[in-house]
């Protein structure tokens, strides 16, 4: 059946999360907590499988691949080796008015967004180029009617008298860029130490950028001391790194191999936003590849194409995929190649996974710092070496979130009546999908329910995720499901005790086909096949 479809806004996609429990935010009875979420009965069985999936296609499903799984709290020495405790920060800005922190490379996103920066140039005459004019009218009618209200922590606002007329002068009658006014409109009385650009939020001004430094601290035992302090590590890498040796010595396995582990990690985000995409608590899938560094392009290539054709493989569509290699200016000091699986999500294009080819900085860092020798003997080449590492390193949040925007549909299907009706659909891979298959019985009566039972508990048995659901019309509890991402619902009938058959009813093209009722724990097996 073909019909018009319609896919996923953030706004559409976070309240259907929240009515069908994919995801909530968290603490939410106390008013949340910025950059957590938690995640529903739905939401929960999507990131298992997603860790699942990748934790068979990568670890268990190949020869050269371990797993591990380490402390999130190491000795703080692993982070100064590591260049965490000197590097791993932000440049970020403070408003002196409303005390919010800004990332400074942020703020152009944060400007575009921005209530008062919006009404501003509505105020003035903004042509398509982003140009805009601003008179001295203009600009004190948005004062009066908007900025009053969006932008009190403007020194213009705040005391118009004295610098309207300055601030007018400068701006021109001339068509400027949006950027150049703003920088105009947060001058006025500016502290020396101050960025010239005024707050996203209320138009006050900001402090010159500071680095922040992106690790939760904590103690560890007692004494809240500085002996006593510790990190939740921001990354599993290094829980990788520090046990190769141990993996190498205890396994019987040489390079060229991977160590992988799924954990969470915790970034003290400056500015946590897009619902889950940046949070301060989140799960990485990690793989440390580890390869003679003459090897190291040809692993590179190949890790960077598998986890691009991973996702692909898990129903991402290559037109919102992008691979993006990254220029040589943009890489870290210490990576000599590295590419960005990015995907299209409804705020933008962003990073869902990132490929590296780390050389032998981390191993060497960590030789350096603990002393062990980090080196790998061949006994057939009698060559002894640094392992270059190959990081494939993906977000299983942001995994989950693209997944979700790209399983949003709005489209039509009949309802009990024949009727075309609008319904909500979450085309899930079914290796991904929370609920595999839905089991009916079309009526409480007549020997259904016990049929649909035992063709449930068959399923259960087999190790597919089912639902049983006897409650109401039959056309409600298909769309209850289709919410859901359930890609297949199975209906007993008046015919199934006589013919042994069910129906299935596919969620993608709402075909529904007659088989025998003990394949049902079969078929559904099958659609789990990725390929
Ligand atoms: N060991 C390398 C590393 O951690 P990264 O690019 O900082 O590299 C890897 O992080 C992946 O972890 C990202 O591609 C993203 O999917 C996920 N990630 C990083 N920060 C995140 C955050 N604040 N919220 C959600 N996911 C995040």
């Amino acid at each position: 059946m073909k019909t018009q479809e319609t896919t996923s806004s953030l706004d559409a996609l976070t309240s259907l999360s929240k009515r069908r429990g994919f995801i909530f935010q968290s603490s939410e009875i106390y008013g949340g907590i910025n950059g957590f979420w938690d995640y529903g009965p739905l939401g929960v069985e999507l990131k298992r499988n997603i860790k699942q999936a990748w934790w068979d296609d990568m670890v268990r499903n190949r020869e050269d691949v371990v797993g591990l799984d380490c402390s999130i709290i190491m000795n703080p020495k692993v982070w100064e080796a590591s260049g965490h405790v000197g590097g791993f920060s932000d440049p970020m800005l403070t408003c002196r008015q409303c005390r919010r922190h800004f990332r400074a490379d942020h703020m152009d996103d944060l400007i575009a967004q921005s209530d008062w920066i919006t009404s501003l140039a509505e105020a003035g005459d903004a042509d398509e180029h982003g140009m805009l004019t601003l008179d001295r009218g203009k600009l004190e009618r948005w004062i009066r009617k908007r900025g009053r209200k969006q932008a009190k922590g403007m020194a213009l606002v705040k005391d118009a008298e004295t610098h309207l007329d300055a601030v007018a002068r400068t701006i021109g009658e001339e068509p400027r860029a949006l950027r150049d006014v703003l920088v105009v409109l947060g001058m006025p009385g500016l502290p020396e130490d101050s960025d010239p650009m005024p707050c996203p939020f209320c138009g006050g001004d900001l402090t010159a950028p500071r680095q922040f430094n992106l690790m939760f601290k904590t103690h560890i035992g007692a004494m809240e001391d500085h002996s006593a302090a510790a990190y939740l590590r921001p990354e599993t890498a290094q829980g990788i790194f520090c046990n190769y040796r141990n993996v190498l010595d205890s396994y019987r396995i040489r390079p060229p191999f991977g160590i992988a582990q799924v954990g969470k990690s915790f970034r003290n985000e400056i500015n946590p936003r897009n619902y889950t995409f940046r949070s301060r608590e989140f799960e990485q899938m990690e793989i440390e590849f580890f390869c003679h560094p003459d090897e190291a392009d040809t692993w590179y290539t190949y890790w960077r194409d598998l986890r691009y054709n991973w996702y692909v493989k898990l129903g991402l569509q290559s037109s919102k995929l992008h691979l993006r290699d990254h220029d040589p200016d943009e890489l870290a000091h210490y990576a000599r190649a590295c590419a960005d699986v990015e995907y299209d999500f409804p705020f933008g294009t962003s990073e869902l996974e990132g490929i590296a080819n780390r050389t032998d900085y981390d191993l060497t860092k960590h030789q350096e710092h603990s002393g062990k020798d980090m080196r790998y003997f061949d006994d057939q080449t009698r060559e002894r070496f640094i392992p270059f590492v190959i990081e494939p390193s993906g977000g299983v949040d942001r995994a989950a979130l693209a997944f979700l925007t790209e399983a949003y549909r709005e489209d039509e299907a009949p309802n009990d009546k024949g009727q075309m009706q609008k319904r909500t659909v979450m085309k899930l891979h079914p290796r991904l999908a929370p609920t595999k298959a839905a089991i009916f019985p079309l009526v409480k009566k007549d020997g259904m329910p016990e049929a649909a039972t035992a063709i449930y508990e068959a399923c259960k048995k087999a190790g597919i995720t089912t639902f049983y659901d006897e409650k109401g019309a039959i056309g409600r509890r298909y769309r209850r499901q289709d919410e859901a991402g359930t890609p297949y619902c199975i209906t007993v009938d008046g015919d199934t005790v006589g013919t042994g058959t069910v129906t299935v009813r596919d969620r993608d093209t709402l075909a529904q086909e007659r088989i025998p009722a003990d394949d049902v724990p079969a078929f559904i097996a099958k659609s789990l096949q990725c390929e």
